[in-house]
This record gives C-alpha cells, structure tokens and sequence, in this order.
C-alpha cells in the first residue's frame, strides 16, 4: 500500500513520519511490521493499552444505536451514565457535581474558564474575568487555553493573539526553582506569589487560577508538600476559583483517580480528557461543583457556550467502557504500584553523566537531562538531545514523548507515561534501552560540542 503523506499537513514539514497500522497492549506496529514499546501512550493518553476488543465493541454498538444527537436539541442516555460514574469520583465531601463534556483538553480548558466567567457574572460580581496560571504549565493549544497556559516554547510565535486577561506566577519547580529558593526553607514562596498576584491585579478582578496538581509536557514538576494546599486556601481566602487541570493527571494516570487526592486538595472544577477515553474516541469533561452549575442555573439558567461535538455518542460510549475497565481490572492501582517500579528504574538512569534529574507520580515520569550536573547546565538548543534520544529509541522500538523548555532557552526532558498495563519486565527493556540510547546520545553530543562530559 503507498502511504503517500503529499497532503497531509504534518507537525513537521522537516520529518518524515512513519506509519502505525496497528495497535495492541502496550505495543504499536508500523507498516513494516516494526513493533515499538509505547512508553509514552502518544502524550500520556493511553491509560489501557491499545486495541481492547470491549471498548471497540462498545463504540461500534454506540455508533450503530445512535451516532449523533447535537447537545442543544438531546440529551443521550451514555452521557448521562458517564456523568454519573465521573460525578461520583469527584474527590472531596459528596456534593452534586455535574460534568460538561468536550472532545479534548484545551476545550475543556477553555469551558472551564468560561465556566468561571459565567459563574461571577451569574453572581453580580461582573468585574471579575482574569485567570491567573503559571509559568511552566500547559493548559492547551487553542488561543484562550494557550494564553492560559505558562509554555515559553508553546507561546512564542502566537504570543501577539493571547489576551492579556491572563497573569501568571512562578512556576513550582523544585528542580530549577525560579525564586531560586529550596524547599522547605522557601515556605512555598512559589505559592505565597498567587497571592501577592491577586492583591496587586486586584481581588474584585480575578475569577479563577487554573494549574496542573503534577506538571505534564512543560516540565513534570511535582509540588512539594502543602503546596497545593496552601493554593486552595488563597483561592478560599479571596474567593477565587480553582480549576485543576487533570487532562494528563486524571483518570488514574498519577496512581489516584485525581491527582490533587494526593494532598488531599478538592478544586472547584476539573479537567479531564486524554486518558478519560484512552485515546479510543476523542473525549474531554470539565467536572463542576456544585456551587459552580447552581449559580448559574440560578442566574442566567443557561451558559452561552458549546461545540458541535461535544456529548458525542461513541466518545462517551468509548469513556464509559474504558470507566468501566479500569475498575474491572482495578488499573488504577496497578497505575500506583507499577508507577512505583517505574520510578525505581528511571532512578536508575541518575548514574549517568547526562541525567539531571528523574520526577513523577505513577505512570507520569519526566527525565530532564543536563550537560552538566552540578550547574544544571542544558544542551546547546541546536543540538535537540530530546529529538535525537527519541530518534534514537524510536530505532530500538521505544516511544518516548520528547520535550523542551524547562530552562529560559532550551533544556531537555522526555516524558515517560506508558499504558498502566505495561509489565515489570517491558519496564526493564525501556530502561535498558533508554540507558544505552543516552550513553550514544551523551557521546553524540560531547563530540559535537553541544557539552557534557
Ligand atoms: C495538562 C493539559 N491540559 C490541556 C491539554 C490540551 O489537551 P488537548 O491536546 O487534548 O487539547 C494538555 C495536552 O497535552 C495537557 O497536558
């Protein structure tokens, strides 16, 4: 068969891009027959591995029954059952929580702020509209989520089209703290600064601040102790929203259905998608409190806002079923407790001259690597170490998410986020191969110039 790619409009007009035909567990197949070990569920979306026949059934039956209904003319009964089962992992004292749904993360990010614009506006306090977020952080690619989001790299060609409505705070970074500070001895400035945000922007002025419990893509950065915390309690002392964006978190991904139970933390609203449908169907849900719809069901009664696909039959059927199989094989917790071996052996790939530094929770893992250890040093930005780790293990048959941007002009990381059904042993092959593709990479960039040692 001749794939010809002449009119597709790829990411990368430079690339070549291979061609996957086939997925199954934890591995994907090329046209050529190559298997590779997908480590990273394309960007931390595949939370139960590729190909299970019973969500695909379910799709197929979904689409067969009832294959679109527009959300301002039906109601669907998949949706409702969706919602229920989201609505009741709702973390926190119980509460009526209710779900809107989307077909991805940056409509979700987007709802969600509009969501707490409506909410204020439903309450008589019009003046506030600003959504406060960090540096760091990635929220989304449409341009109200872009301008949301704190990705230098992400924002740079379109930071002329991002409203100003946005302010954002030091990241929280412990790796590379902005405020150059050490925890505990910091006592979470990186938080305090929210507040001192909303008191010199103006308190009457700020609707919601919106952050990743555990970063993703931008840098994979995981709060220390009471930082979370110490956010809700500025949102509450100022009566702020605070909206986690859980698309790469949630669903299971960091070990806890939500990320913020880690610490604890209840948000006012939350974002899923990504790992929400497994990558089966094109699926995102912003969950709202209750005190959030009751607003607005009090107020204008309605929220003047919607995609044509959103509640879309077989992305919730596809939602459900996956629901339903993370229970039915307790995935979740195998999410945890694989996460935990995980960890171990990216722990093991410290020992390396180009290994700065390994971060995560469960399934989410982020290595950044560095020319030098001592100073944190990146690579020269020319030399790509993310790119060429990732071509390098993608020759092996290893996907890894490759990224940059953790420091002002460069810095590399890849992020390790594979299917919660990976095995110890498929464990061990990734980092195996990850630990000989560096040693290549750490020699290919030394002999270029790019640093190391
Ligand atoms: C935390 C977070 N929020 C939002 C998004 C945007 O989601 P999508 O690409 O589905 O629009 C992403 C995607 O990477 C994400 O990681």
């Amino acid at each position: 068969m001749n794939h010809s790619d002449d009119f597709a409009f790829p990411r990368n007009f430079k690339r070549r891009y291979s061609v996957a035909v086939r997925g199954e567990g934890v591995y994907l197949y090329d046209e050529n027959g190559k298997r590779y070990l997908d480590a990273c569920g394309g960007a931390a979306v595949v939370s139960i591995g590729h190909g299970v026949p019973e969500i695909i059934d379910a799709i197929a039956q979904q689409a067969r029954q009832l294959s679109y209904v527009h959300s301002s003319q039906f109601a669907s009964p998949v949706g409702a059952e969706l919602a229920a089962v989201l609505a009741a992992k709702f973390p926190g004292a119980k509460q009526h929580v209710r779900v809107h749904y989307t077909s991805g993360g940056s409509e979700a990010t987007e709802t969600a702020i509009k969501i707490s614009r409506a909410y204020w506006l439903a309450r008589g306090e019009t003046q506030r509209y600003k959504i406060i977020s960090r540096w760091g952080s990635y929220h989304g690619t449409t341009l109200g989520a872009l301008s949301a989001s704190g990705n230098k790299v992400r924002r740079q060609a379109f930071a002329p089209l991002l409203p100003a409505a946005m302010e954002h705070i030091s990241a929280c970074f412990c790796y590379r703290c902005p405020l150059s500070l050490k925890f505990p001895a910091c006592a979470l400035a990186c938080a305090e600064e929210l507040e001192q945000t909303i008191l010199k922007t103006g308190k009457e002025s700020v609707a919601a601040f919106i952050c990743e419990p555990v970063v993703g893509a931008s840098s994979g950065a995981v709060p220390p102790e009471g930082y979370l915390r110490r956010i809700r309690e500025i949102c509450d002392a100022h009566g702020i929203l605070m909206i986690a964006d859980e698309v790469m978190t949630g669903a299971g991904r960091t070990g806890k259905y939500f990320a913020v139970e880690h610490w604890g933390v209840v948000p006012d609203m939350i974002l899923l998608a990504k790992g929400l449908a497994s990558g089966y169907a094109p699926l995102g849900a912003v969950l709202a409190g209750e005190k959030i719809w009751r607003a607005i069901e009090a107020g204008p009664g309605s929220l003047d806002h919607g995609f044509t696909y959103q509640g879309h039959p077989p992305s919730l059927a596809a939602g459900l079923a996956v629901q339903r199989y993370l229970e039915k094989h307790n995935l979740v917790e195998r999410s945890r407790q694989r996460g935990e071996y995980l960890a171990k052996k990216l722990e093991g790939l410290r020992a390396l001259p180009c290994v700065g530094d390994v971060r995560g929770k469960g399934m989410l893992q982020t290595v950044e690597f560095v020319a030098d250890k001592a100073s944190k040093s990146p690579f020269a930005k020319d030399f790509s170490f993310n790119f060429r780790l990732f071509e390098n293990m993608q020759a092996r048959g290893v996907m890894v998410y490759p990224m940059r941007g953790t420091v002002e002009d460069g810095g590399d990381h890849v992020l390790i986020a594979p299917p919660y059904v990976i095995e110890e042993a498929q464990i061990d092959f990734l980092a195996e191969q990850m630990a000989q593709a560096l040693e290549e990479v750490g020699r290919d960039a030394l002999a270029a110039g790019a640093g190391g040692n």
